[in-house]
């Protein structure tokens, strides 16, 4: 049997939504339903804490939205949160409505303003690392990620069959303003001759070079992923780039963009949802605060807020090393 002080939960989402914040919502309502607990939903996240958008939720408010992208909660990027006067109308509301503990669903700017309000207020909160970036540490998957990279890489298909039929040189670019994990495992998945991430200096030498390889051993098309946040630009300049050095290729260039954000969830992102959302409940429940929930190894961790958003994920040089050598 459980001991606790906490009486009224609140779960919100913030920040880039992310398909299985659904599943996370439905997880957290229902587990607390399951405890005895009070449960509300907190609409487009830090704003409608401040504009007092608070709704109570039963279990029938999460009926039928498991297998749905997006959030029904609704989200936002609040520069309202930001000022002290924000975040104290934001604790009003929440007291009137007997709220003590938050479980925040969203990515490091989420965790970072949650933080400093769980300080400020004395309140309790714990996080579910919500974001396709993948660019959390304290979890070996966000939720979503796993739907956007598949989501992302069936476009690559499709754009391989057209590169093909057309001898073409195609530079696609996909999400992680400042996490290359998306256009890496799309990359390798896809076949891509070369992957441009934030987390390394690109060399556009090399890329010519691996290019011109391509183009020497008879390759009708080739494809090059590019993270948006590469620090030699988006896939737009990239291209810009080759094309002046490398006039073997007719060149094309497809922005994915926010398709990858949307879309229903996958098994295993429906999954990581109910799992988190349910352990966030128990961890509020067991005293924590100011943790992030994460599944690790398969087994749920919890990681301290920041650390979590400081300590970013590295990508593994090993998986780099795999594009080079599949790509010959
Ligand atoms: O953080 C998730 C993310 O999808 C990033 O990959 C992307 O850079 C950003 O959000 C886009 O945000 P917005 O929808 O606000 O333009």
């Amino acid at each position: 049997m459980m001991t606790h002080t906490i009486k009224n939960i609140a779960v919100f989402t913030s920040g880039g939504d992310s398909p299985g914040m659904n599943a996370a919502i439905r997880a957290v309502v229902r587990s607390c339903i399951y405890h005895g607990i009070g449960v509300f939903g907190i609409k487009r996240g830090f704003e409608g804490m401040i504009d007092g958008d608070i709704i109570e939720m039963r279990s029938d408010s999460v009926s039928n939205i498991i297998q749905r992208g997006g959030t029904m909660l609704k989200s936002a990027r609040s520069e309202r949160f930001r000022t002290e006067e924000g975040r104290a109308q934001a604790y009003r509301n929440l007291q009137d409505k007997g709220i003590d503990g938050l479980i925040a669903i969203g990515g490091d700017g989420t965790f970072s303003g949650a933080l400093q309000f769980s300080k400020e207020f004395d309140i309790p909160v714990v996080g579910i690392p919500g974001t396709i970036d993948n660019d959390l540490f304290g979890t070996d998957y966000t939720l979503g990620y796993d739907t956007a990279i598949n989501t992302a890489l069936d476009a690559i298909d499709r754009i391989r069959d057209t590169a093909d039929s057309h001898d073409r040189l195609f530079f696609i670019e996909v999400m992680g303003r400042d996490a290359g994990f998306i256009a890496l495992e799309t990359g390798i998945a896809g076949g891509a001759e070369a992957i441009l991430v934030p987390e390394t200096k690109t060399n556009i030498d090399q890329l010519m070079a691996t290019l011109k390889r391509g183009w020497k051993r008879n390759k009708s098309s080739m494809i090059v992923v590019v993270a948006e946040g590469d620090e030699e630009g988006g896939a737009f300049e990239v291209a810009r780039k080759v094309k002046n050095r490398f006039d073997h290729f007719d060149i094309r260039v497809s922005v994915l963009g926010h398709i990858q954000r949307g879309g229903k969830p996958s098994c295993m992102d429906r999954v990581l949802g109910s799992r988190l959302g349910v352990a966030s409940v128990e961890a509020l429940l067991a005293g924590k605060r100011n943790v992030m929930t994460g599944i690790i190894n398969n087994q749920v961790h919890f990681t301290a807020f920041d650390k979590a958003v400081k300590h970013h994920m590295d990508i593994d040089p090993a998986m780099l090393k795999l594009v080079e050598i599949l790509s010959n």
